[in-house]
C-alpha cells in the first residue's frame, strides 16, 4: 500500500459518505492507478482559463473517446467538434436562451457535440441488400448508450490530461434546431454536448448517494432508501449546500433545501418534452 491507496480512499470516503476506513483496503493493485484517483477526484468544470484548447489536442480525445466499447461493435456514435464561430455563436443562442437557459456554456472555449447515428447501419443494410429487420425502440437506445459511452471516456481522457469538461444536455433544449444546423439527417440525433476547456481552479469532488444505495449484490433492494436519501440531503448539505433554490413563485422557500427537494422541483417543470417527438420525426419507432 502507498501514498496513493490512502489519497484514493480518502477521496471516496468523501464522495460517498464513508468513513475512509470503511472504503476497502487494497482491494486493486498495490500502487493505486493514476486514473482510479483521478476518477474518485473528478468533477464537472465550468471556470475556465482563456487558454485555447488545441485542435489536435481535441482530435486526439475524440480518438480516445472512440476507442471505447461499441454495443456488438456497431460504432453508433459520432463526434461533431465546433470550431466555426459563426455556428459557435448560433448554437450557443438556443443554449444560453428560453426556460432552461445556461450562461455558462458560452463561455466554454471548446464545444462538441456527442450523436447518436444508427443512419450508418441502415446504410450497411441497404449496401448489403440485407433486411433492417429491429426498426424499433432498441435501435434509439443502443445508439443513445453508444454515445454516452463515448462521451464518458472523452470525460475521462480529458480530466487524465488536466482539462476540464462538462457534459451539456441543454444541446436538446432546442434538438430539432441544433439538428438543422448540424445538418444531421435521419436516424441521427444529438445525446450531449460537451464543453472543453483548461480550468481555473481544480475539481471539486460532488458528493454521491452512498454505495449502499446504489449498488446492490445479487438483485435489487432499497431497503430503507428513503431514510438513506434524507441523509444524504443532511451531508451534502454540510459539505456543499444547493447553490439556490428552484421555482420558489411556485413552491416557496424551504427551510431546509435538499439534493433531493431540488430534483423534485427541478422535474416538477417540463424538460424537452418534445424531445419524444424529434426523435420519431428522425426516423425511430421507439416501440
Ligand atoms: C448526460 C449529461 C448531461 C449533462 N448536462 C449538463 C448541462 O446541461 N449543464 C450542466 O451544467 N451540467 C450538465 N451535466 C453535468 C452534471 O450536472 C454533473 O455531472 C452533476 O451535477 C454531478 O457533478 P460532477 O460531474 O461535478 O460530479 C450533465 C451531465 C451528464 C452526464
Amino acid at each position: 500500500m502507498d501514498n496513493s491507496n490512502d489519497a484514493l480512499r480518502t477521496a471516496l470516503a468523501y464522495r460517498f459518505g464513508a468513513s475512509a476506513a470503511d472504503i476497502p483496503p487494497g482491494a486493486g493493485p498495490d500502487a493505486c492507478p493514476e486514473t482510479w484517483l483521478q476518477l474518485a477526484k473528478r468533477g464537472s468544470c465550468r471556470h475556465f482559463t482563456d487558454r485555447k484548447v488545441a485542435p489536435e489536442l481535441v482530435e486526439t480525445l475524440c480518438a480516445l473517446a472512440l476507442s471505447s466499447p461499441s454495443k456488438s461493435d456497431l460504432q453508433q456514435r459520432d463526434i461533431v467538434i465546433i470550431d466555426d464561430p459563426n455556428l459557435r455563436g448560433r448554437l450557443d443562442t438556443l443554449m444560453t436562451t428560453g426556460p432552461l437557459a445556461q450562461a455558462w456554456i458560452s463561455g466554454a472555449p471548446a464545444l462538441l457535440v456527442f450523436c447518436g447515428n444508427n443512419r450508418r447501419q441502415r446504410q450497411i443494410h441497404e449496401w448489403r441488400q440485407r433486411p433492417f429487420v429491429n426498426d424499433h425502440l432498441d435501435a434509439f437506445f443502443n445508439a443513445s448508450v453508444d454515445a454516452g459511452i463515448a462521451l464518458t471516456a472523452f470525460v475521462i481522457a480529458s480530466e487524465a490530461a488536466g482539462l476540464g469538461c462538462t457534459p451539456i444536455s441543454a444541446i436538446r433544449n432546442h434538438a430539432q434546431e441544433v439538428s438543422d444546423l448540424l445538418g444531421l439527417p435521419d436516424h441521427v440525433f444529438p445525446v450531449a454536448g460537451l464543453g472543453l476547456e483548461w480550468p481555473k481552479w481544480p475539481p471539486r469532488i460532488s458528493p454521491r448517494l452512498p454505495l449502499a444505495a446504489t449498488v446492490h449484490r445479487n438483485g435489487f433492494s432499497e431497503a430503507g432508501i428513503k431514510e438513506t436519501v434524507e441523509a444524504y440531503d443532511q451531508r451534502r448539505d454540510g459539505v456543499q449546500p444547493m447553490q439556490s433554490q428552484r421555482a420558489i413563485e411556485r413552491f416557496g422557500k424551504a427551510e431546509f433545501y435538499g439534493w433531493s427537494e431540488d430534483k423534485a422541483r427541478q422535474y416538477a417543470g417540463p424538460e424537452r418534452a418534445d424531445f419524444g417527438a424529434f426523435v420519431v420525426k428522425k426516423g425511430f419507432a421507439l416501440r
